[in-house]
């Protein structure tokens, strides 16, 4: 069976990614920023704390995997809200999700890279956000979500064109407006909607889709 690693498992979108995938016999390696908050014990998954914005945690994640293959590293955890608005900027907030959307998956993909090479699916996903395209950007606002959005869509591209060579898979993925703590209570579709979509589109993924910008339904974004 193939095994997946993913971040912020905690609630929203992670957990239901971890919980679709153990139910369908996956091995689920899930990384949680408060590892109180882990899901109910259960075969075939392991629980760690993993901040993303911590090398250390990550390092100490790696030493217990070690070199075992993971077929999916997914890039969830993010701050997923940005009610700043111009006049009262928090530039210490804004730092914490540049840190947190940015430079998190970075960190996950430094630590994990070989891993995921070592597999047989070998993918990487990010979750990312249409809020992220700046064609589409026709509401303003949101300023450093966005930006930590771009950036990562930015960073994802570099790294499938770099990892291309070793057979590995890079995608963005917008996964809907979905009804977490982090999203709105008016969104549109369920976690399970959301997550059932992007797992349907990520089993087709094949390597000439390497760096695409994608929603949970597979339709194609503007950058
Ligand atoms: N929901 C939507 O409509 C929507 C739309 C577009 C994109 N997205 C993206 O989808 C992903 C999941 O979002 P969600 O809606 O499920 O939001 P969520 O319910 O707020 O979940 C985000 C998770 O990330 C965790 N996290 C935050 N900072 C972290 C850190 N430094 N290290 C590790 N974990 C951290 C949060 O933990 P804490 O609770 O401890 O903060 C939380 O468990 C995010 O990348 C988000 O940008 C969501």
């Amino acid at each position: 069976m193939p095994r997946i690693l993913i971040t912020g498992c905690d609630e929203g979108i992670g957990r239901g990614f971890a919980t679709t995938c153990l139910a369908d016999g996956w091995e689920v390696l899930a990384t949680y920023r408060d590892v109180a908050n882990k899901l109910p014990e259960a075969p075939r998954l392991t629980d760690f704390q993993l901040d993303v914005t911590e090398i250390a945690q990550f390092k100490k994640v790696k030493a217990v995997i070690g070199d075992l293959p993971i077929d999916l590293l997914v890039s969830n955890a993010a701050i997923a809200h940005d009610p700043m608005v111009l006049g009262s900027l928090d530039f210490d907030f804004g730092r914490r999700i540049l840190d947190t959307n940015t430079l998190g998956p970075l960190r996950l993909v430094e630590t994990f890279v070989d891993n995921v090479a070592a597999s047989e699916q070998r993918k990487i996903v990010m979750i990312t956000s249409r809020m992220g395209s700046i064609a589409a950007n026709i509401s303003g606002g949101h300023y450093v979500y966005r930006a930590s959005k771009a950036g990562l869509n930015a960073m994802a591209r570099s790294l499938a064109i770099d990892l291309f060579k070793r057979g590995i898979i890079v995608t963005m993925l917008h996964p809907g407006g979905v009804r977490t703590r982090g999203g709105s209570e008016k969104a549109p579709l369920t976690v399970e909607q959301s997550v059932q979509g992007m797992r349907d589109v990520i089993d087709r993924l094949g390597l000439h889709e390497t760096g695409q910008y994608y929603s949970y339904s597979g339709m194609p974004l503007a950058w």
